[in-house]
């Protein structure tokens, strides 16, 4: 018997323009968590796609038990026991949480769905692992955090026994992120094996046994996780030095910006008050920050404010100007910058070139249209320009369509969009989820900068450490209201986890 439960040996998979893979091996022992670390677009989703079976590799092996294996597609996968969460999900929105979980591996008898026994292992299930969801809930209706779940509970439905997680944590909130690692530890005490993506470190050092890096789609090296600090690691990965602390001056606030004031939005279905009567600003020159557990409101809040949904009730001030029922144009050509929380719904138009998605909102302008007709130059050389700049990193630079993308690139893309608009008020929504060490490190000096240069900057953050390095105050949301504001200079971690969690409500 071979002491690797899986193998992937001399791997290259290559696109249009690029080399995702180039000559990669892998190797995972039965019941431990190995951790896959590299910069966006190293090679790592496509190396795990492989072993998947969704793309055929150009050259090498795969070897499940020592013995070589062909998996031509999921289903092979499946049968062999392979699992994935995807870092974008694969659900269908229209259909059930119950009904996504079931999906291709239906108990029927009679010709009937046996859904009562399934509906009692997946709530048997989720009780067991702590991924409570709400069985009959439409997958469109639940927050992206949700959905993961749903992902985890339909690996653990089929009883995969090697389970691909694709930066499982970038959609979770710290919270949920300590219940997934005490999750995949459990899930490897009883002898899964699992391959675990993620950008940071300290989930590295808490949860993993040992570490692949690749760079640029080739193999670094493995290391054990407990000797090896997190210093050494991002070198490893990025090939330098990275400053994971932000450095900034201190505020020097000018005019509100942004007046938002009593606003409330209420659900669809039920009238739920999901943002109730939420009054504060934004000055130039100052980063104000959103710091909340994921569902209390702060997704309503920013779609309300970037015209994404209708509100019930109060006022939305731009610049001194009322933009409450105002178009999104509008709002943009205002000097409204948003860089959304789901990049591809409301980020980027994913069957376009990168090229197009970089002026998205901008192609009427003089600068890139002229009669009506496009200035596809313009468009190209100012889109190049762009990615230079950024780093944005792809097969096919500018015509690459933009689905092809690494999902830390389609971050970059848009964030480079959204702060070269240069809008007065930029409104970030967890802009450096999925991004690497030194991605984050360059998207937070961008940050403070864009502050620095008298923007007014309105943050959503689920991250603790990102909320205290960046903010200059922080406005504490629960339940869909404001229930503190909060100095980042005093406040400490715990304090403000208290708050996110509605126990400081009373003193607020
Ligand atoms: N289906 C595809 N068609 C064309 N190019 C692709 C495709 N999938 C991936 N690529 C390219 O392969 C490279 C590796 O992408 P991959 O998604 O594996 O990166 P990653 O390491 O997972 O990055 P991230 O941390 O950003 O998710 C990228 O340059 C990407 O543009
Ligand atoms: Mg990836």
């Amino acid at each position: 018997m071979s002491e690797y439960v899986i193998e992937m040996c001399d791997i290259v998979k290559e696109f249009p323009g690029i080399i995702a893979n180039d000559h990669i091996t892998l190797q995972l022992k039965k019941g431990e968590i190995h951790a896959l670390l590299g910069e966006n677009g190293a090679g790592k989703s496509t190396l795990m796609s492989v072993l998947f079976g969704m793309y055929q590799p150009e050259h090498g092996v795969i070897k499940k038990d020592g013995q070589e294996v062909k998996i031509k597609d999921p289903n092979d996968a499946n049968r062999l026991g392979i699992g994935m969460v995807h870092q974008h999900f694969k659900l269908v929105h229209n259909f059930t949480v119950l009904e996504n979980i079931i999906l291709g591996v239906e108990t029927v008898k009679g010709g009937l769905l046996k859904m009562d026994d399934a509906r009692k292992r997946v709530v048997e299930l989720s009780e067991q692992y702590g991924l409570s969801v709400d069985p009959d809930a439409i997958i469109e209706d639940i927050t992206v955090g949700m959905q993961q779940r749903v992902e985890i509970l339909k690996m653990l439905y089929r009883e995969n026994e090697i389970l691909i997680f694709d930066e499982p944590t970038a959609v979770l909130t710290p919270q949920e992120i300590e219940e997934l690692m005490k999750i995949m530890k459990n899930l490897a005490k009883e002898g899964k094996s699992i391959l675990f993506i993620t950008h940071k470190l300290n989930e590295i050092k808490a949860a993993a046994d040992r570490c692949t890096v690749l760079r640029k789609g080739k193999y670094i090296g493995t290391i054990d996780v407990a000797p090896a600090s997190k210093e050494e690691m991002s070198e490893m990965m990025v090939g330098r030095k990275v400053s994971l602390q932000v450095e900034k001056s201190d505020a020097a606030c000018g005019e509100k910006v942004l007046e938002v004031e009593g606003l409330s939005v209420h659900s669809k279905v039920g009238g739920k008050h999901l943002v109730k009567d939420v009054t504060f600003n934004v000055r130039r020159g100052e980063i104000v920050c959103v710091a909340g557990i994921d569902g209390n409101g702060q997704t309503e809040l920013v779609q309300a404010i970037t015209g994404l949904m209708k509100i019930d009730a109060g006022k939305v001030v731009l610049k001194g100007e009322d933009i409450t029922n105002a178009h999104i144009r509008k709002r943009n050509t205002s000097g409204l910058g948003h860089i959304p929380e789901d990049r591809h719904k409301h980020g980027l138009v994913l069957d376009y070139p990168l090229a197009y998605n970089m002026v998205l909102q901008r192609y009427f302008e003089p600068q890139f249209c002229n009669h009506g007709f496009l200035k596809f130059d313009e468009i190209y050389r100012y889109s190049d320009a762009l990615i230079e700049k950024f780093d944005v990193r792809s097969g096919q630079g500018s015509d690459t369509i933009v689905r092809s993308m690494s999902g830390g690139n389609q971050q970059k893309a848009i964030v480079a969009r959204e702060i070269d608009r240069n809008p007065d008020l930029l409104i970030a929504v967890q802009p450096t989820r999925g991004l690497d060490v030194g991605a984050i490190e360059y998207i937070h000096k961008q940050l403070v900068k864009e502050r620095d240069e008298g923007r007014g900057i309105l943050l959503v953050s689920l991250e603790l450490d990102e909320v205290m390095n960046l903010s200059d105050r922080i406005l504490v949301m629960y339940e869909g209201e404001i229930v503190a504001e909060l100095d980042p200079k005093t406040v400490t971690v715990q304090e403000l986890g208290l708050y996110m969690a509605g126990s400081g409500k009373k003193e607020a």
